[in-house]
């Protein structure tokens, strides 16, 4: 329902982190697949009925475990999923909270989605296949149904049912936000009023930070959380987001909700990571309205005033924005656009359906079951995600720095966009050519300039085709039909899983220097301290329910640390 998320950034947070929880580099090297909990499984013995997209449609934590095969399948390596907290339970003018963005009770969880227990289970099996898990946490505001009810314009609000800010202190007086690019109305006045009050939390109070930061211990500790979104972090106090962040001790994604670079990156010193909303305009236009140069350009403005490009998370959709089939029906553009979305710099978010070619528009049509579509594996983007996905895991694997190089512009045209990434001397480079010419787009050669070392041969990922860079490390890339193309060495396709190569056998946890050994831990009920990560093929065992065992290759040196692996 909210129109805004933030990201967060990290440094401030990974020097406070909790002992074993993944730093900020190791959620860089993720690839996070967004999941709106009501929308995408239902638990496997639950009733059948068609999904009235303003109400619960019956979505569950235990729906999610018995599909994170389809997840991990896609490649990816971190699950967001949405609020978790009781939500109000009313009907209103504008549907139900199946959302989630409408918290009323913060110590008790939605119990629309399962139990306790469901989502300690969610987190342990996510753990168990080396996956991480991040929670979106809404910590702007509370929220009361009102339907119109008020005295002089305020809505009437029942405090004593707002937990565990319960009295109107906590909470900044009315008034409704009336711009929202006005940092001081939009961070002091309540988001919403009518229909369904979201009575804005005083988050300069020391009480309410003080709150605030005792129940982001808990829910991160009770839950094995390893990560949060923040939801509408533009709104909120800079202070309340550092102190919330060092409560918390994992990494976060804070929601900026606009298109101005330099507004999101400020947000870097009080959040971990931030979406990428300054690239996510400039990626529709250059894949739905023919503005490549857009795209190339906005690259090279957020590589020189951000910070930190890696913990910048590069989307395509979310439950927030239009699907991108609603923007143009075409699947060849799709797959650009998730080409660019899990192969330019910073963290991968896609959202589920991305893959689908799911089609809804604004809210709630974003967001219909994913169950409608069978969890088809034969869609064509769901192979392309599979595929890229695979890559990236793959490349970082082989070469930790390949995350933190910034990608490098090869060339540009109208509708062509080439990029190389990976560190330089190393032999690990994605070279990446997007097109936005569609499936109509005509067949020719493009020569692509320092796409290699001269002589390397590579192989294009999408179709297996080979080819060879000149002498002048140039390659001639055969385009066809606006599909995207994507080049890695030959040399480095084993272990890859792809074009033939075999998938790598063991969880390899580093980049192949160190001493590697195999030990085994144990790890309380929902205590799972991150260091027991296995690579995205091949699950680690697992114990009882009460204790997990969990064989563990460690680098040696640093058994303890490693819990980077994909
Ligand atoms: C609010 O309005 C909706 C739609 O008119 C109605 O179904 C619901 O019962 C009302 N809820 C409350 C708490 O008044
Ligand atoms: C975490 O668990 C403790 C112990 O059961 C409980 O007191 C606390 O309220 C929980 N916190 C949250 C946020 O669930
Ligand atoms: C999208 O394109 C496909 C294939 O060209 C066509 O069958 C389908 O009807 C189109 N859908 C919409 C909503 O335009
Ligand atoms: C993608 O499709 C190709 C060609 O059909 C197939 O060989 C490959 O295994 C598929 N990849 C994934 C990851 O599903
Ligand atoms: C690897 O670890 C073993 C056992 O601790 C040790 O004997 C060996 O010297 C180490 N090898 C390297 C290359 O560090
Ligand atoms: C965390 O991992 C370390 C090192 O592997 C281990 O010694 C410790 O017992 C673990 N802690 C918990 C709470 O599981």
């Amino acid at each position: 329902m909210r129109p805004l998320t933030s990201l967060g950034a990290l440094s401030a947070i990974a020097s406070v982190a909790a002992a074993g929880a993944p730093s900020a580099q190791q959620w860089a090297e993720r690839s996070i697949y967004q999941v709106m909990t009501d929308r995408f499984a239902r638990s496997a013995n639950s009733a059948d009925e068609p999904c009235d997209p303003y109400k619960y449609c019956g979505g569950s934590w235990a729906g999610i475990i018995d599909k994170l095969d389809y997840v991990q399948d896609l490649g990816f390596t971190a699950v967001q999923i949405s609020p978790v907290v009781e939500n109000i339970p009313d009907n209103t003018k504008n549907g139900e909270a199946y959302h989630g963005y409408w918290p009323q009770n913060l110590y008790s969880l939605n119990e629309n989605f399962g139990t306790a227990n469901d989502l300690r289970k969610l987190s342990k099996e996510l753990h168990k296949r080396g996956m991480y898990l991040m929670v979106d946490v809404v910590i702007n505001d509370m929220a009361q149904v009102v339907n119109g009810s008020s005295t002089h314009g305020e809505p009437d609000i029942d405090w004593s049912r707002l937990v565990p800010f319960n009295d109107e202190k906590y909470y900044h007086s009315f008034c409704s936000i009336t711009d929202w690019n006005d940092p001081d109305n939009s961070k002091n006045c309540w988001f919403s009023v009518d229909t369904v009050a979201l009575p804005d939390l005083k988050t300069e109070d020391e009480r309410v930070v003080s709150m605030i930061q005792e129940w982001a211990k808990g829910l991160v500790g009770n839950y094995s959380i390893d990560g949060l979104r923040i939801d509408a972090t533009k709104h909120m106090d800079d202070e309340y987001l550092t102190s919330f962040g060092e409560a918390a001790g994992v990494f976060t994604m804070g929601e900026v909700y606009t298109e101005n670079t330099d507004a999101v990156c400020r947000y870097q010193e009080f959040v971990s990571g931030l979406l990428n909303y300054p690239l996510y305009p400039p990626t529709i236009q250059a894949f739905t309205a023919g503005n490549m140069p857009g795209l190339a350009e906005r690259v090279r403005t957020i590589h020189s005033q951000c910070k930190d490009f890696t913990r910048l998370a590069t989307f395509v959709e979310n439950h927030d924005t239009p699907r991108f089939a609603s923007l143009v029906n075409d699947t060849t553009l799709a797959k650009n656009a998730l080409a660019f979305n899990i192969l330019s710099d910073g963290i991968p978010i896609v959202y589920q359906g991305q893959e689908q070619h799911m089609r809804g528009e604004f809210a709630p049509f974003n967001r219909a079951p994913l169950w409608n579509t069978n969890y088809d594996t034969q869609n064509p983007l769901y192979n392309t995600t599979a595929t890229l996905n695979t890559l990236r895991n793959h490349a970082i694997r082989l070469d930790r720095d390949y995350v933190p190089t910034h990608s490098k512009e090869l060339y540009v045209d109208g509708s062509t966009y080439a990029t190389r990434k990976g560190a330089e001397g190393s032999q690990v480079q994605v070279v990446s050519v997007f097109s936005n010419q569609g499936s109509t787009g005509g067949s020719y050669e493009l020569v692509v300039p320092g796409a290699f070392a001269p002589g390397t041969e590579a192989v294009e990922v999408l179709t297996c085709a080979r080819v060879t860079a000149d002498t002048a490390g140039r390659i001639v890339v055969e385009m066809d039909a606006g599909e995207p193309k994507v080049f890695f060495p030959l040399k480095k396709m084993p272990g890859s899983g792809l074009c033939g190569f075999r998938k790598r056998k063991t969880a390899l946890c580093a980049t192949g220097k160190g001493n590697t050994t195999t030990t085994t831990t144990t790890t309380p009920p929902g205590g799972d301290n991150h260091t027991t990560e296995e690579t995205g093929y091949e699950q680690a065992s697992s114990g009882s329910e009460g204790s997990v065992s969990v064989a563990m290759v460690l680098l040696g040196v640093f058994a303890g640390v490693v819990n980077w692996c994909l």
